[in-house]
């Protein structure tokens, strides 16, 4: 079986490259030019553990090809999966679908064999049956072209792991022989255990946005009892450790800090509120807008705590410690930390940012930040310290390291990964989100009345 993957981004790229770790002919197709030529030269265009060793192993071997021709895709494979990007529209919630309709469309057209095209992209529910319709249109009528859909659950820093392996299959299909070819596609995984649903289009399409507004649900709810706690005391993550010991509730996905980002969570939340209203269910997802707005609340308390421990902020060094939207990964798509850090230097402060990775993106979104190379030179005579994305680097920082370098010994962590109280046995003023944080000068006051 040859298979053409469609979209050679995060997704696009891990799904040929784990294809042809699997053993079949592979070949990745993309209308960027820049980026194909690249791939097929074995250089991959983003950060992901275990990826870079899989392209070049099977580019090296002529398993794995990379091409801009759809005209090539559709005379040489017999399944095809398409994992372009599905962006959130400019000024709207919806889901921008111009790219799925344009590969869809460009697939029919160039198809000359019988063959399967399985949608892997995350799309609005129903986009499944217009999709087979552009395909009845568009098709040479002498060949018969499937269509299914099975969505992706890979993240960010695991995704070869999570092809390879995944927590489950999930194959909308409308008969009983496109379901053959993805099991025989998947075939080494379903033999490893792993669970296969197979369902209608609407149902794949949903599970998908279910699972990630569940999750995105599940980090404000934690984030929204830091807004108490942070009011009235109490500690966010024991709260998060208590609860998460009901297996019903389990702590995964409980850890309070910053909020989510990245190229998921935060646009499907959206799409998915844009489609229940496009459905005439303006109610149904109405709580994902309050899910939305707990998350960027915690990007304000960040700047109103450096503003807090600062005085002000005009003039003041402060080091960004992360920049990712999580660690193991250098994007930075909505990300939290790169939200603040762009705060902060628009309110007058000088921000030096660091990250392991994520810094030349974050350079060409917001050039004018300061990018150091390593934490020492970010650290460096900075009056105030935010660790915002939890890379073990930052993890096991020490405070006697730090204060080598800064200026002022303060420090906020965004991420609820440091002990608080070695912090400030070591002198440091510190303060977390989820914790309640009076300011050292308030403090010296009340104890003065
Ligand atoms: C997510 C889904 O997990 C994945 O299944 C889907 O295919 C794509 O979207 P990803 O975007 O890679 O994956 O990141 P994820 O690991 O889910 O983290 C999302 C965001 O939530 C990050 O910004 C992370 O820092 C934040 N997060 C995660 C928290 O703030 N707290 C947590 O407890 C967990």
């Amino acid at each position: 079986m040859k298979i053409s993957v469609i979209g050679t981004g995060y997704l696009g790229a891990t799904h040929a490259a784990c294809m042809a770790e699997l053993g079949f002919d592979v070949l990745g197709v993309d209308i960027d030019a820049a980026k194909v030529s690249a791939l097929g030269e074995g250089v991959l265009p983003f950060h992901e553990p275990g990826l870079p060793e899989l392209l070049r192993k099977h580019v090296a071997t002529g398993r794995l090809r990379f091409t801009t021709s759809f005209e090539e895709a559709g005379a040489w494979a017999d399944v095809h999966f398409v994992g372009v990007g599905t962006p959130q529209r400019a000024g709207e919630h919806a889901a921008d679908l111009t790219y799925v309709d344009a590969a869809i469309r460009s697939l029919a057209e160039n198809i000359t064999k019988d063959s399967l095209i399985v949608g892997k992209s995350t799309v609005p529910v129903g986009t499944t049956r217009r999709l087979r319709d552009i395909i009845d249109k568009y098709r040479d009528p002498s060949v018969s072209v499937g269509l299914a859909w099975n969505p992706e659950f890979l993240r960010e820093g695991f995704a070869v792991r999570d092809t390879l392996s995944p927590d489950r299959l999930v194959f909308g299909v409308d008969n009983e022989a496109d379901e053959t070819v993805l099991r025989s596609v998947y075939a080494q995984a379903i033999a490893d255990g792993t669970p296969v649903i197979v369902t209608d289009f609407e149902t794949a399409e949903l599970v998908k946005v279910a699972a990630n507004a569940f999750l995105a649900t599940k980090i404000s709810f934690i984030n929204a009892f830091s807004e108490i706690t942070e009011t009235i005391g109490g500690d966010i993550r024991t709260l998060a450790d208590a609860i998460g010991h009901d297996a019903r509730i389990g702590r995964r996905f409980l850890n309070a800090g910053v909020g989510f980002g990245g190229g998921c969570l935060p646009k499907d939340i959206r799409a998915l509120q844009a489609r229940a209203s496009e459905l005439g269910l303006d109610r149904t997802m109405r709580f994902l807008s309050e899910v939305d707005s707990i998350n960027l609340r915690r990007r304000d308390r960040v700047v109103h705590l450096a503003e807090s421990m600062l005085g002000q902020l005009l003039g003041k060094k402060i080091a960004v410690l992360g920049v990712a939207f999580k660690p193991d990964s250098d994007d930075v798509r909505d990300s939290p930390a790169l939200d603040v850090a762009v705060r902060l230097f628009n309110s007058g402060a000088d921000v030096a940012v660091y990250d392991p990775e994520g810094t030349a993106n974050a350079a060409k979104r917001f050039p004018r930040l300061d990018y150091k190379g390593t934490l020492e030179d970010a650290a460096q005579d900075a009056d105030l310290v935010l660790l915002l994305t939890e890379w073990n680097e930052f993890r096991a920082l020490r405070p006697e390291q730090l204060a080598a370098l800064t200026s002022g010994q303060r420090i906020i962590d965004g991420r609820n990964v440091l002990c608080g109280d070695e912090w400030e046995a070591a002198g440091w003023e510190f303060a977390a989100l989820g914790q309640r944080f009076v300011p050292a000068g308030e403090l010296a006051d009340a104890l003065m009345r």
